[in-house]
């Protein structure tokens, strides 16, 4: 690759390179950004919310400004381009985490905007701000044509279509496809600890046979931040897993247990589950939805022969789930 990845005004590293984390505030956001401000770069971070993310603006070396008001909430409205270029303008890399496991419909119009759309924006924002590098959260077994989800549909696009503007643009892209993530504040392994505890005894689960090999939010944080300066990264995707597989029922028989609500899991046939995605989904928070449940179609697993992420589910896991 004969691009090189420069900040304005030199070589990354000759003075604190500013990077422009877009869903910076989330779950995996918040490890990242910790991340970074530790590896001496300067973090910027747009919000829609940012009363609901005041605790960050105490960080040292991160800036949170605001995004447009909350009626106007969603950026993949054309209307929202113009800010995100001018806040982009002097950074010299771009991340982008934003994504959605739900969207409002049923028919993958939310999760185009929130995952093509939202993508085509920021990164041509990011290319009229001259930002010559862009770091890409897609998800395992993303894929355009073959997802077996929406989520995962628009999720290859998303990448699909960095991967070519950077390319044509000399952007040097780098995109990063986990399989799920568990931390201290995940929203998977901690959801099935709550729902444990409301259910008596038993535990129907849908898709229980469906395998993951969970990655370390820190590990997933550590190698975007590596990635940054490594040359070799530059039109990589990289797969990562941690180095366990599990069956999603063995996940939630062990979240359940280890957050003191051992529960005895019955995986449902898929006639039930389907059903139970329809109920689901019309809840608050959307817990199951129909797209979900296609999602979970394919094992969320790396291929053979790529190298897992360190740290076990077991040397993290149990601490958190423990405390809640
Ligand atoms: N967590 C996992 O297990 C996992 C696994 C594979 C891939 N991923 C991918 O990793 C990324 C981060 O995941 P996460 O778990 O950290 O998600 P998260 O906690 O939900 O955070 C996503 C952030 O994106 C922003 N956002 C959401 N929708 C938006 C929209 N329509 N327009 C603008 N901003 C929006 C939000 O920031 P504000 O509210 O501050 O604007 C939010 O804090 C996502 O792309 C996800 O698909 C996650």
């Amino acid at each position: 690759m004969s691009q090189s990845i420069t900040a304005h005004g030199g070589a990354l590293g000759v003075q604190a390179p500013r990077v422009v984390v877009l869903g910076g505030t989330g779950f995996v956001g918040r490890y990242l950004t910790r991340a970074l401000v530790a590896a001496g770069y300067a973090v910027t971070i747009p919000t829609r919310h940012s009363a609901r993310h005041r605790d960050m603006q105490l960080w040292r070396g991160v800036r949170l400004v605001d995004g447009s008001a909350p009626a106007a909430s969603d950026w993949a409205t054309p209307r929202a381009a113009a800010p995100l270029s001018a806040v982009m303008a002097g950074h010299a890399v771009l991340v982008n985490l934003v994504g959605i496991l739900n969207e409002r419909g049923h028919d993958g119009r939310g999760f185009a905007a929130a995952h093509v759309r939202f993508t085509q924006q920021a990164l041509t924002a990011a290319h009229e701000a001259g930002i010559p590098r862009y770091l890409h959260m897609s998800a395992l077994q993303a894929d355009a044509e073959r997802g077996t989800s929406f989520y995962l549909r628009s999720k290859g696009a998303a990448e699909d279509w960095a991967h070519a503007f950077g390319a044509a643009q000399g952007i040097a892209v780098t995109s990063f496809r986990p399989s799920v993530i568990f931390g201290a504040e995940d929203a998977f392994l901690n959801r099935f600890a709550r729902l444990a505890a409301l259910m008596p005894g038993i535990f129907p689960l849908a898709c229980a046979e469906a395998r993951f090999a969970p990655v370390f939010v820190g590990d997933v944080a550590s190698v975007m931040v590596r990635a940054i300066r490594d040359q070799n990264s530059v039109g990589q995707r990289l797969d990562l897993c941690g180095p366990t597989q599990y069956s999603l029922r063995a996940l939630v028989a062990y979240a359940a247990a280890a957050a003191g609500h051992p529960r005895w899991v019955i995986g449902l046939p898929d006639w039930a589950a389907r059903l139970q995605a329809r109920l689901l989904e019309r809840v608050p928070g959307q817990p199951f939805t129909r797209d979900n449940f296609a999602s979970l179609q394919i094992p969320s697993v790396c291929p053979p022969g790529c190298a897992p992420q360190p740290t076990t589910l077991e040397s993290v896991a149990p601490g958190y789930l423990r405390a809640r």
